[in-house]
Parts: C-alpha cells; structure tokens; sequence
C-alpha cells in the first residue's frame, strides 16, 4: 500500500552537542539524514518524501540529495521553531494522498516490515505509531521519591514513524494550530480529536541519534546488518 513521508529534519540537535544539525553527522561515512532517506528512497510503496529543512540548509541538503541520488523528494519546506510547525510546514504543502507517515529524520534504522505493518493499520484503523515495550521497572517520581510503581505492561516507549490517514492529520493539526496546541508527537494531537491510535510493535533498533553514545549504537547497528548481509 502505497503512502507519502514527512521527514522534520530542521531541529538543531543540541543534546549531540555537535556545534551543527546533527542529521549531517556520518555514521559509517554517510550522513545520518542520508540513512534516513535511502530506506524511504528504497521502499517501493513509498511515492514521496517531504523534508522540513532550517532555510539556511536548503543547498547544502540538496547537494546532498544531488550526491546520494535521492530523487523521490517532493519538496523542502522551511522547518519551524518546534518539531510540530516543521511537520505542518510539509503538511501544507502536501496534496492529498490516502496515507501519510510521520519519521524523524533522526531515525535512521527504520525497516520495510515496520513502515508497511503501520501504513496497513493507518488504512484499517485511521492512526498508528511504533512503539516498544517498556524493558525496566518503571515507578512515578516526585521530588525525588517513589510514588508509585507503575505496571509495566501497559507502558510502551513510542517511537516514529507515526502514520495517519490523510484528513485525520490534516484535522488534527489545524485544530492544535488554531488552539495553539504544541504535542511531542502527531499521535497526541490525534488523541486530542478523541481518535483510537493503534501501536504497532517496532524494534528496539530504532533509536533516534540523540547523544554522543547513540552514534556508537548506531555503527554497531549498521556493521551487524552488513555483516547479517553478507551471511
Ligand atoms: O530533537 P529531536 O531529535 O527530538 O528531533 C526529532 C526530529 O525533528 C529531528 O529529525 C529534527 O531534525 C526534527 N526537528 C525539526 N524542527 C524542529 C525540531 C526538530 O524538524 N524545530
């Protein structure tokens, strides 16, 4: 089943501490944004990808994208202050598809099986995100106490993508717009519309390069799948 892609890649990735956005840091000499795009430029079913850019990136990612020939980009449109405007920016530039997925560009090690299980349950059900069970113990702090510990399995880490029918997301992020609504993800604005938003089981190796230690994780990642590959 066929969808379209919005891929925020205007945030300025402070907590990497990189002195520069931090999509362009190279995992294994390619740029993590580049990771990112090629499994959206490989997947048959993807028909374009939209990427919100900070306006002063615009060339710099072109020739990137000029270079790695990633040829199904549909437009680049200026990000904005929170990772939420970035993604409207791309929304409204869009036209109207059946299906459209949310991913961070920070998130490299996104695979086929999990874009497609999300995409067919957006059409089945109108919202799905990815997401993890919760591995450790959780308990509720405050001020430095336990309050409580919570169950475990009802807790789940959530993740991108995040994948929506097209006039759901498009409702829902006119009205946090209009009310002035800012979510950590597309799924909350959903929740807002009172909209059931289903998960779809991903894997744990689909982590989003936040910190120094991520880039490590995320070259073992990519030198256990060459290897994998290579079998
Ligand atoms: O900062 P964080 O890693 O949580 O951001 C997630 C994604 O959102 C990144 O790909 C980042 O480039 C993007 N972003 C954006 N516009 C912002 C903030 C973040 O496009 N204002």
């Amino acid at each position: 089943m066929q969808y379209e892609v919005v891929l925020p890649a205007a945030g300025s990735g402070k907590r990497m501490g990189a002195g520069q956005n931090k999509l362009f840091l190279k995992l294994l000499k390619k740029p993590i944004l580049i990771h990112t795009l090629e499994v959206f430029q490989q997947d048959p079913f993807c028909t374009g990808i939209w990427l919100a850019v900070k306006p002063e990136e615009r060339i710099y990612i072109q020739e990137l994208l000029d270079e790695y020939r990633i040829t199904k980009v549909k437009g680049l449109p200026d990000g904005g202050a929170e990772r939420q405007h970035s993604v409207h920016s791309c929304m409204k530039e869009m036209q109207q598809v059946d299906i459209v997925l949310v991913h961070d560009a920070a998130r490299p090690f996104i695979t086929h099986d999990i874009i497609a299980n999300l995409v067919q349950s957006a059409h089945d059900f109108g919202a799905a995100i990815a997401g993890v069970r919760a591995k450790d113990t959780m308990k509720k702090v405050r001020n430095g106490v336990i309050e409580e510990t919570v169950d475990r399995d009802s807790l789940w880490m959530i993740q991108t993508p995040q994948a929506f029918r097209f006039d759901l997301i498009v409702e829902a992020e006119d009205v946090a717009e209009k009310v002035g609504f800012l979510g950590t993800d597309e799924a909350m604005l959903v929740e807002r519309l009172g909209h059931t938003v289903h998960i779809v089981e991903s894997s744990y190796e689909n982590v989003k390069m936040t910190t120094q230690e991520d880039l490590l994780f995320g070259e073992a990642i990519l030198r256990k799948r060459a290897l994998q590959l290579n079998e």
